[in-house]
């Protein structure tokens, strides 16, 4: 059973997530990090900054490695999730960008990005937290509704949902692409500790689903329950199902 933390809103839960990075990088320098994109995680990407800033954090040594990306996106394009992650978390938080890794969506190197990042990841010695968000299908990374929850890095087409969500980062909604690469489920399941984040009433039936539901592969989230050390931080409105 998951560990659920109710919180008064995303500043509240970026300051626990940002605590509990701090000690992960205190007791180990070299600690990897699992990377979400997407509006959930950026009040804790913040915290996260301000703490480093703060307590003098050697972060030189931190690695990470992002969930997903697109496929196709033209190279530097800025909501490619390779920019976002550099906007959003190298640059802030002051890491080593050649220890940053985001899956490579370049259609050229597609037939084997999966295998290579999947390669990158165990090299690494596997990801000691993984932050989380969730969309509305319930889909994490974007691993949507069907994933198998044993999945591995790979590519996949994006739901109309999830096209019409992400829609609001492009400038026409034509321009979201059709297809992603993403760590798969049983990628996500590795991580030694999962954190995931859900604010917002749009969130509460995919909160509900992934902690109390069956596990099922029609509601990715759900996996988190084979997991044995997930801690779910949400605010009061997308816990009100639960
Ligand atoms: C996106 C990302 C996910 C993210 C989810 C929720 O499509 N691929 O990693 O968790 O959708 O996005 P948001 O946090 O903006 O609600």
């Amino acid at each position: 059973m998951a560990e659920v933390v109710i919180v008064r809103d995303e500043d509240a839960a970026g300051a626990l997530v940002a605590g509990a990075i701090v000690e992960l990088i205190r007791a180990k320098p070299d600690a990897v990090l699992g990377l979400a994109t997407g509006s959930t995680p950026l009040a804790t990407y913040r915290a996260l900054a301000r703490r480093i800033r703060d307590d003098r954090i050697d972060v030189r040594g931190v690695r990470g490695f992002a969930l997903d990306e697109y496929v196709g996106l033209p190279a530097g394009h800025p909501e490619s999730y390779r920019a976002v992650i550099t906007r959003e978390v190298v640059e802030p938080l002051g890491l080593t960008p050649e220890l940053v890794r985001v899956p490579n969506g370049d259609p050229a190197t597609i037939r084997t990005a999966g295998a290579d990042y999947e390669a990158a990841m165990v090299a690494a010695g596997g990801v000691d937290l993984q932050i989380l968000g969730i969309g509305r299908t319930g889909h994490i990374g974007f691993n949507e509704p069907g994933s198998s929850l044993a999945s591995l890095t790979r590519v996949k087409t994006l739901t109309e949902p999830t096209r019409a969500d992400n829609a609001r980062f492009f400038d026409s909604p034509d321009d979201v692409p059709m297809h992603c690469i993403t760590q798969g489920i049983g990628t996500i399941l590795r991580a030694r500790h999962l954190v995931l984040l859900a604010f917002g009433e749009a969130k509460a039936d995919a909160i509900v689903a992934a902690v109390e539901g069956p596990v099922t592969a029609s509601q990715p989230g759900s996996a988190i329950q084979l997991h044995p050390r997930t801690t779910v931080i949400v605010d009061e409105a997308a816990a009100a199902r639960l």
